[in-house]
């Protein structure tokens, strides 16, 4: 039996026990949470600054979604894809109107891997086989999703993945321009790359993806599983630049901490999945629905999106004055710190001890994706004390 209030060192010993070696051992072991706050084993509070890597939009605990979840799992917790569920319509229709895109159709899931996995094999029904992807891209870790990733240390140990994907530099516009050609089905990128270390594109580079796709007949599939939801400012990245592609693939902050993906077709992709081309038994399970639901409600109710942008823009500017940090990348409340040296894990390790979380995205960068109920004042506190941690000679 597992005391499960039982102390980090007895927790972890479990993990090392139980659990799979894929993810390592973690040093935290987290037991509740309340907004931007969560607490572990032994008590200790930290301010979050990661929200479950992009996903607790809401912060921990959010009333509205504890309200929508408890209500519909009292009334009807599961139907699967055979039955219609009042709540998977509801947010459908929602998830059209954020595209913007009145063709919209909305497959449901769990995950991104899924959400892009989906996309992959809605690329296939083009008839076309080949597919560009970027270097240091991340979909996910399914055999499809891992096959779009282009980060050659997670997929070389399970080839063979399925073929036809070519990797390109990201931001690098003439490399597509080069491959493209009417026998590519798709192209998919991420806006932002955020498990890269939230790398943002040079200005144009999506309105140019889009020209190229359109001038070939190729679908554009934007990744916006870690950049969506209204994370940057807008519902999705790629609306600040004004395009519209043909696939949009999302989970993450969709569901606000419950797991839900989405994949998007737009336009003449609308129609390309038919009966029996693909489907998940909970993609669109009623409980995660209802979280979404409420999780877009009270972002549009208070106003996230703006704020998000402000609260984004004044930690970035505080971020980029601090001693050892040669670039603030991202937008909005997706922030990769670039520092001028492999320290970033040690800082993450550091702030962990002085109660934030984030993320060593890389041995240079730390990624912060904090929920969007975080305050100027939790922020003022952050970069106090990553003030005070880059201050200390040991680094
Ligand atoms: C851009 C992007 N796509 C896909 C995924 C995979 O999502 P999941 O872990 O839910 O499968 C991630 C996860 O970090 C991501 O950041």
């Amino acid at each position: 039996m597992i005391d499960e209030s039982g102390q980090t060192d007895a927790l972890l010993a479990h993990w090392r026990e139980l659990m799979q070696s894929n993810y390592g051992v973690p040093r935290i072991a987290l037991v509740s949470g309340s907004g931007a706050e969560v607490v572990d084993a032994e008590g200790r509070k930290y301010t979050d600054f990661l929200g479950g890597i992009a996903t607790n939009v809401l912060g921990h605990a959010n009333p509205e979604i504890v309200a929508a979840v408890s209500t519909q799992i009292r009334q009807l917790g599961h139907v699967s894809n055979l039955y219609a569920h009042p709540k998977a319509l509801s947010l459908a229709a929602k998830l059209r109107r954020l595209s913007g895109d009145d063709s919209a159709r909305i497959f449901f899931c769990n995950s991104g891997a899924e959400a892009n996995e989906a996309a992959f094999k809605l690329s296939r029904l083009t008839g076309r086989t080949k597919v560009i992807a970027m270097h240091g891209a991340f979909h996910g870790r399914t055999m499809g999703a891992l096959a779009l990733t282009g980060q050659p240390s997670k997929a070389d140990p399970f080839r063979p993945l399925p073929t036809g994907v070519v990797h390109v530099p990201f931001g690098d516009l003439a490399a597509v321009a080069e491959l493209i050609d009417d026998e590519t089905a798709m192209v998919m990128v991420e806006p932002i790359q955020g498990e890269a270390g939230v790398v943002t594109p040079p200005p144009g580079y999506l309105v140019g993806l889009r020209e190229l796709t359109m001038r070939f007949g190729v679908l554009l599939a934007l990744d916006e599983v870690q950049s969506g939801m209204g994370r940057t400012g807008t519902w999705f990245a790629h609306q600040a630049d004004g395009i519209s592609p043909d696939i949009i693939t999302m989970a993450k902050g969709l569901g606000g901490g419950l797991p839900l993906g989405a994949m998007l077709a737009l336009g003449s992709a609308s129609g390309f999945f038919q009966p029996g081309s693909h489907g998940s038994t909970f993609g669109g399970n009623p409980v995660a629905c209802a979280a979404g639901l409420a999780t877009i409600e009270v972002i549009e109710r208070d106003g996230m999106l703006e704020n998000n942008a402000s609260l984004g823009k004044y930690l970035a500017t505080e971020l980029s004055h601090l001693n050892q940090v040669e670039e603030v990348r991202g937008r909005g409340l997706l922030i990769g710190i670039g520092f001028r040296t492999e320290i970033a894990y040690q800082v993450q390790l550091l702030l962990e001890e002085r109660g934030f979380l984030s993320n060593a995205a890389s041995a240079y960068t730390l990624r912060l994706a904090p929920p969007y109920v975080i305050t100027e004042a939790d922020i003022d506190r952050f970069v106090a004390t990553l003030a005070e941690i880059l201050k200390e000679t040991t680094l």
